[in-house]
């Protein structure tokens, strides 16, 4: 998969070369690129934003310079996310639906976000054409500085559905039973006896099958406290 990401801080990405997603990276599995958008500017400022029309606080980031960012990587089949708190809400399932796509190209807005014309212009009929999609992604219901943590946050989500890119695939294998993707079970490990809390029989019993409905049991119990 081909990342891209442009932002006026790219040193927000360094973690991408940690962990799981580093070794994909030497693995050849991921080609992240991070583009400096301030590179785009032609003025002595660099600048990027601007007051925005309608007046109102904050400021508003400039069309021409996402479009210059933008074009080199919009040529064919691609998906544009922009990271937007006003965005479609960020999900597990978005995350597989996203990991399955070859080329994914994130706009990390500051300030009070990009000029709307540039969701405009990438979602023309021409673009569609040529395989390029836009979507507008939120991660949760509250305001970041911008979206460079949120883009991190859907890079890590969607990169571990790549196949090869955990380290053991069971544990995908293990979370796709569950609807939402995830564990929702309490998990133990070693010691048995950990500061006077024991672990559950059931776990130390070698059942498999009673195990496993103990599990299933948890989970439910644990999503519903947590709604
Ligand atoms: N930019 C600012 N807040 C955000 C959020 N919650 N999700 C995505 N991008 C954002």
């Amino acid at each position: 998969m081909k990342i891209d990401a442009v932002t006026i801080f790219p040193e927000y990405f360094a973690p991408t070369q940690l962990s799981l997603l580093g070794k994909a990276q030497d693995k050849g599995l991921i080609d992240l690129q991070i583009h400096d958008l301030r590179s785009f500017t032609s003025d002595n400022h660099n600048t990027v934003d601007d007051t925005p029309y309608g007046g109102g606080a904050g400021m508003v980031m400039l069309p021409e310079i996402w479009g210059e960012a933008l074009d080199p990587l919009l040529i064919s089949d691609a998906d544009l996310i922009i990271l937007t708190p006003a965005g479609r809400r960020f999900s597990q399932a978005m995350a597989a639906d996203f990991s399955k796509r070859e080329h994914l190209v994130f706009a990390c807005g500051r300030y009070e976000g990009i000029d709307d014309r540039v969701r405009q212009f990438y979602s023309q009929p021409q673009f569609a054409n040529s395989g390029v999609r836009v979507h507008e992604v939120s991660i949760g219901d509250y305001v970041l500085g911008g979206g460079e943590v949120a883009a991190l946050v859907m890079i890590e989500a969607i990169t571990r559905l790549i196949p090869g890119v955990l380290g053991n695939p069971e544990s995908l294998a293990e979370e796709s039973h569950n609807s939402d993707g995830y564990l929702e079970y309490p998990n133990f490990t070693k010691p048995q006896e950990w500061r006077g809390f024991g672990v559950p029989e059931i776990l130390l019993s070698g059942n498999h099958g009673e195990i496993a409905k103990w599990r299933e049991l948890q989970a439910q119990k644990r999503a519903k406290k947590n709604i």
